[in-house]
């Protein structure tokens, strides 16, 4: 039997949004208030959804401790309060944005997981945006 769990999180980061090689009036125009060279914040919450089959001793899917303790871990204790642009080395050469912070996620967790599981991940930057990876 196939069965899904999800598991939510929360972390605070601030971010900037901007293309070093381009002019700040172009950075302004595709990112605009993300793009302010101060950086600025975001609530961001998370949707971890882990799909596979039920052991059919235990009853259970994945063990949910499990699940939160990586999601702390991997996640959290990572990004939290960090500077996204400047402390994570993944994400020091791309951009922040909610895309490439939602596959980063995923990468930690998929990694800690393995092929046993599918993972899928959701984003949420504001209560309005977010993103998923994988994509449908
Ligand atoms: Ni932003």
């Amino acid at each position: 039997m196939r069965v899904a769990l999800y598991r939510r999180g929360h972390f605070n980061a601030a971010h900037r949004l901007y293309v070093p090689t381009w002019s700040d009036e172009k950075n302004q125009e595709i990112f605009g208030k993300c793009n302010n060279p101060n950086y600025h914040g975001h609530n961001y919450d998370l949707e971890v959804k882990v799909s596979g089959e039920v052991d059919p001793e235990t009853g259970m899917l994945i063990d949910l401790k499990y699940l939160r303790d990586i999601i702390e871990e991997k996640v959290e204790e990572k990004l939290d309060h960090k500077n996204l642009n400047t402390d994570i080395p993944e994400l020091r050469d791309i951009r922040p944005t909610t895309e490439n912070i939602c596959y980063f996620i995923y990468q930690q967790i998929k990694e800690e997981l393995g092929e046993k599981y599918d993972v899928k991940v959701r984003l949420w930057e504001t209560p309005r945006n977010s993103a998923e990876y994988p994509a449908d």
